[in-house]
């Protein structure tokens, strides 16, 4: 099974993956995560130039295609090997956060992300998505001072990031699952794995 953690930043993502991870591997399968962008010799490269402060200029439709980038190496060379060899793979974001970062946010089309993306990862879509979602005042709290490039872009590119991703799980509703995550880590962490198990059993059902 595939995973995917999406979000604003600051919603506790880092916290709640974790603890998936533990649920998860409770099940037995072995369970590989990885973080998009990164995880790849490419990726980790990748991710430095777009994250790190820096004053090199990077047209937002670059930004998209490197983003994008780092994720067809991911898919290709950790997610489909993963799966292939029947294992649970748990992803910190993927191709909704470039829809929603770079597009919504941003002044790129959803749409032309969206096909880009289906070609850059071949149509490999998670079997559920859990979009932690909180006010942007609580994230931005939870963030504090240290901010990297995509943090520093403030809190009203932060609010159109958050009802991206609402607008977004809406068109995906038996993918794409959003959860409070204003909630007690402990709920938070129950609600996931309630839904992750509900999308397991119905998996097996319909085998
Ligand atoms: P994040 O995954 O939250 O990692 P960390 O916890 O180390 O900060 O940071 C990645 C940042 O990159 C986050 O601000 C969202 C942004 N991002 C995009 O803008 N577009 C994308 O396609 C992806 C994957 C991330």
């Amino acid at each position: 099974m595939f995973f995917v953690f999406e979000g604003i930043d600051g919603a506790g993502k880092s916290t709640q993956l974790a603890r998936f991870n533990e649920w998860l591997e409770l099940s037995g399968r072995p369970v590989v995560t990885c973080a998009d962008p990164g995880s790849t010799q490419v990726g980790e490269k990748l991710r430095s130039i777009l994250l790190a402060k820096h004053s090199m200029p990077i047209h937002m439709r670059t930004e998209m295609m490197l983003f994008t980038a780092a994720r067809t190496q991911l898919v290709e060379e950790i997610i489909k090997p993963a799966l292939a060899a029947n294992k649970n793979v748990v992803l910190d974001r993927y191709l909704w956060s470039t829809v929603v970062y770079q597009g919504h946010a941003a002044d790129l089309d959803p749409e032309s992300i969206w096909q880009v993306n289906r070609v850059a990862t071949g149509g490999l879509m998670p079997d559920a998505t859990f979009v932690l979602d909180l006010p942007v005042d609580a994230a931005m709290t939870r963030l504090g001072e240290s901010l990297d490039r995509m943090e520093s872009r403030g809190t009203e590119y932060m609010q159109k990031v958050r009802d991206g991703f609402l607008t977004e799980a809406k068109r995906f509703p038996d993918q794409v699952f959003v959860i409070d995550a204003m909630a007690e880590p402990d709920d938070v962490a129950k609600q996931i794995q309630m839904t992750a198990q509900q999308v397991m059993d119905s998996r097996r059902e319909a085998r």
